[in-house]
């Protein structure tokens, strides 16, 4: 089995490394903060002081961090960034949702190292990622997914090649935007539905029963209608992510107005204090 680093042991990345590690790979992990990795240690990982260390003997490195800038220092960083240390033929993978740009530019450097680069963000949230039912996005090149392919299955359920390297985070970016401006569209109709005849929890309900309603959606509603905002996935996250969006968009000419209005209602959410709360939080902008 293929030799993996795993960097980053954040909410999903400590999911996704366990999945592996309990599927018989060899994982070495690196988090910035070391105490994170004790669990996966138990389940015998070995941990590394660097993200350069961690890659040493790596064919395979996986990083899920917060965004492009804590990337940029996994990967980068002068003296403990992985590229310059990866082994030539090694397939570096960035999971987290960062910009396409940055994916594109982190592939030349991975390139002049002699290894490649795939972008691999994923759908689903922590529970999807605690049972193997991630979907991944993978831009690159179709033979080095196929050599990872069976890594990353260890983690989804799902396994999609969208395009070349940098086009995962393309679509990453987009099928978010569709989640946010949803989320945005119930959490205002909870607002609508409540102050006209429904109690929370009934209108969440009702919503649930129409097909055009999504099923993470109607999820979604229940925890709103329910006040439930323990963080799956945050709404800093998500602003992070709108803005990733809009920032491609902007570059390609695209118009987004539906992606500026819901990203416009996540920031007003953080203002109140929200960002680390759930993206089900956004219901209290209407509430
Ligand atoms: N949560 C979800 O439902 C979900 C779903 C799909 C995609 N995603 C994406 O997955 C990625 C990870 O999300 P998450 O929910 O796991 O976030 P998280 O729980 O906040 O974890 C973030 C991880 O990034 C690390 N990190 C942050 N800044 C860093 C820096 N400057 N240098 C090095 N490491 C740094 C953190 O290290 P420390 O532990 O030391 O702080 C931690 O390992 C994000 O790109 C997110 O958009 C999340």
């Amino acid at each position: 089995m293929q030799t993996i680093a795993f960097l980053g042991l954040g909410a999903m990345g400590a999911r996704m490394a366990t999945q592996l590690v309990k599927a018989g790979y060899p994982v070495t992990v690196w988090n910035r903060d070391p105490a994170k990795a004790a669990p996966l240690l138990a389940l015998g990982a070995t941990l590394a002081a660097t993200p350069r260390a961690a890659v040493q003997s790596a064919a395979v490195v996986i990083s899920m961090v917060t965004d492009a800038v804590a990337a940029r220092s996994v990967w980068l960083d002068a003296h403990t960034g992985a590229v310059a240390a990866l082994q030539p033929k090694a397939i570096a993978i960035e999971c987290s949702t960062v910009t396409p740009a940055w994916v594109r530019q982190l592939a030349e450097s991975v390139q002049s190292h002699g290894a490649q680069l795939l972008d691999a963000p994923v759908v689903g949230s922590r529970p999807q990622a605690e049972a193997a039912q991630l979907v991944l996005m993978v831009g690159g090149e179709s033979l080095a997914l196929e050599q990872v392919r069976p890594v990353l299955a260890t983690m989804a359920a799902k396994v999609l090649h969208v395009g070349a390297v940098g086009q995962g985070a393309v679509f990453k970016l987009a099928v978010n935007a569709l989640f946010a401006a949803q989320l945005h569209s119930v959490a205002e109709l909870l607002g609508f539905l409540t102050r006209n005849g429904y109690a929370p929890d009934q209108a969440a309900h009702l919503l649930g029963e129409f097909p055009i309603v999504a099923a993470p959606i109607a999820g979604a509603a229940k925890m709103m209608a329910a006040g439930n905002t323990a963080p799956l996935f945050t709404i800093d996250l998500m602003e992070k992510d709108l803005g990733y969006l809009l920032d491609t968009a902007r570059a390609s000419g695209a118009k987004l107005p539906s992606a500026e209005t819901a990203r416009a209602a996540f920031q007003g959410a953080q203002q109140l204090g929200l960002g680390r709360a759930n993206v089900t939080g956004l219901a209290t902008l209407f509430a």
